[in-house]
Formats: structure tokens, sequence, C-alpha cells
């Protein structure tokens, strides 16, 4: 093992964790269809800001679920519509 290259200033982590039907995840709040476009906006926005999906970051009942790092923040209850706040809380 070593330490890796870091390529990128900040990943944005986004839960598209998805569990059975009647099991609370941010999957079923629909957060595929909003890392998409966070991807898409941010890419526009800053290159050098990495999106990626990833698994359950802890948040269930209150996703959709998102990490920001190496800023440490996390956000719930993410939204389409919060996208331009959190390119705002990005850029910060
Ligand atoms: S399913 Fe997204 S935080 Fe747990």
């Amino acid at each position: 093992m070593r330490k890796a290259d870091i390529q990128y200033k900040k990943i944005v982590l986004v839960c598209v964790n998805e569990r059975q039907i009647g099991s609370t995840s941010c999957a079923n709040k629909l957060s595929l269809d909003l890392y998409n476009k966070l991807k898409i906006k941010i890419a526009e926005s800053d290159p050098e800001i990495r999106v990626s999906k990833t698994g359950c970051l802890g948040n269930c009942l209150s996703g959709a679920t998102i990490a920001i790092m190496p800023d440490n923040v996390y956000l719930g209850e993410v939204k389409e519509e919060d996208i331009p706040e959190i390119i705002s809380i990005i850029n910060k």
C-alpha cells in the first residue's frame, strides 16, 4: 500500500444506496438523479472537483445525503433545487 496522489481539490460523495421497497434509503429519495445533475453542474463550475457515487453515509432517514471532502461537510435532505447552494458551500 502507498499513499495515492490526490487529483482533485475536493470530492463530493453522493449516497445512492438502495434498499428494498419500504426501507428508507437515499436512492428512494431520487439521489441518483441528484448525482447526475450535480455532476454536470459542478463540472461546469470547476472541473477540479470530483463528484462520485457512494454507499450509505449513515444518514438514511434524512437523505438524500452528500458529503463534501476534505471539508468534512455532510448535508441531508438534499434536493435538486439545492444544487446552487451546494456549489456555493463547495467554493467557500
Ligand atoms: S442510504 Fe444514504 S445515508 Fe444511508
